[in-house]
């Protein structure tokens, strides 16, 4: 019999990809919050007592938490709805879980990083407010006996959602618009669908829990990684800028460098993680193979 899975988050970009994934293994069931996931529900899970309820009702074998507001700046600015979203949603859910066997996975972000190495996944300093509300969600999630948290950075191309880098990247530069390439902010960013791989894998792997970084085994800098994308896509070069982000205007501090060590993961499943390049290339593929682009 399938195992029943729990998926929040799966009107957002990770979860509108990660469907695609689960709904072949699982019994599948997930929630969105303003929109309705295609088989899905509907559930404001700030609400403890709806949350509880629904979770008594499916009885859930896996639960995979993937709702949050990831804007910084917006997160900085409204730290109340950022706390609630971010850190109230997870601790709900934690509350259900500690009376069932559950396996539950969240997704933690790179953004808790902030120095100039490969960051292990003792290395966390978070400095802006949607750090610290994802840093607090991690040790609710921890304080189970069988979760999993994955810090991650993901991109890939999300027609129904326009708030992503590379669709914003994109469209500006569609749009003719100059851009700023920031050079001194660095990361290693994991493709959405390899990301959605590794999660399949680790999903099953019971004996792996506590943190767990997932990203590209080489890093780039911000504005590098762009660059490269638009070579790759044969994109209008002439109004690409590199600069520092330092002479940019934002609410919240940004770290310099959040590029996540890869050896857990690599010891796990005894193979190197894919590289920057790997990952850039397998988006455009999928976008050249693509109607919407
Ligand atoms: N995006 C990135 O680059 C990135 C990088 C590192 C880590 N992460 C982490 O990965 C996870 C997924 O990120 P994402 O970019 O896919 O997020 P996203 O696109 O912003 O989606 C957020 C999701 O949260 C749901 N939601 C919002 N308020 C809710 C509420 N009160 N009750 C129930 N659901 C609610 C939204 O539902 P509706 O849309 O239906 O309202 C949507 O499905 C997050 O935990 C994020 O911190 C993201």
């Amino acid at each position: 019999m399938k195992k029943k899975l729990f998926l929040t988050g799966a009107t957002g970009k990770l979860g509108s990809i990660l469907v695609k994934f689960l709904e072949k293994e699982y019994k599948l069931i997930s929630v969105g919050f303003k929109n309705k996931p295609k088989n899905g529900y509907r559930l404001d899970l700030t609400k403890k007592d709806r949350v509880i309820n629904f979770l008594n009702r499916i009885k859930p074998d896996i639960i995979i938490h993937l709702v949050a507001i990831t804007k910084v700046d917006f997160c900085e600015e409204n730290f109340v709805k950022a706390h609630e979203i971010n850190f109230v949603t997870t601790k709900n859910l934690v509350d259900w879980s500690e009376n069932y066997k559950v396996r539950f996975i969240y997704l933690s972000t790179d953004q808790l990083y902030d120095s100039p190495k490969f960051n292990n996944e003792k290395d966390e300093k978070p400095k802006n407010f949607y750090a610290m509300t994802k840093y607090f969600s991690e040790i609710a999630a921890l304080s189970l006996k069988n979760s999993l948290v994955i810090r991650t950075n993901f991109y890939g191309y999300f027609p129904t959602h326009k708030d992503s880098l590379v669709d914003w990247f994109i469209n500006e530069i569609k749009n003719k618009k100059k851009i700023s390439l920031i050079k001194n902010i660095f990361f290693n960013p994991i493709y959405v669908k390899q990301l959605c791989k590794y999660i399949m894998i680790l999903i099953n792997y019971k004996k792996i829990k506590g943190i767990l970084n997932l990203g590209a085994k080489n890093k780039i800098s911000k504005g590098r990684f762009l660059y490269k994308l638009a070579e790759e896509l044969n994109l209008d070069k002439k109004n690409l800028k590199f600069t520092n982000v330092d002479k940019i205007n934002l609410k919240a501090y940004r770290p310099k460098n959040m590029t996540m060590s890869v050896k857990r993961i690599e010891k796990i499943i005894k193979k190197p993680m894919p590289s920057i390049q790997e990952g850039i290339k397998y988006l455009v593929n999928d976008l050249k193979n693509c109607n919407e682009f």
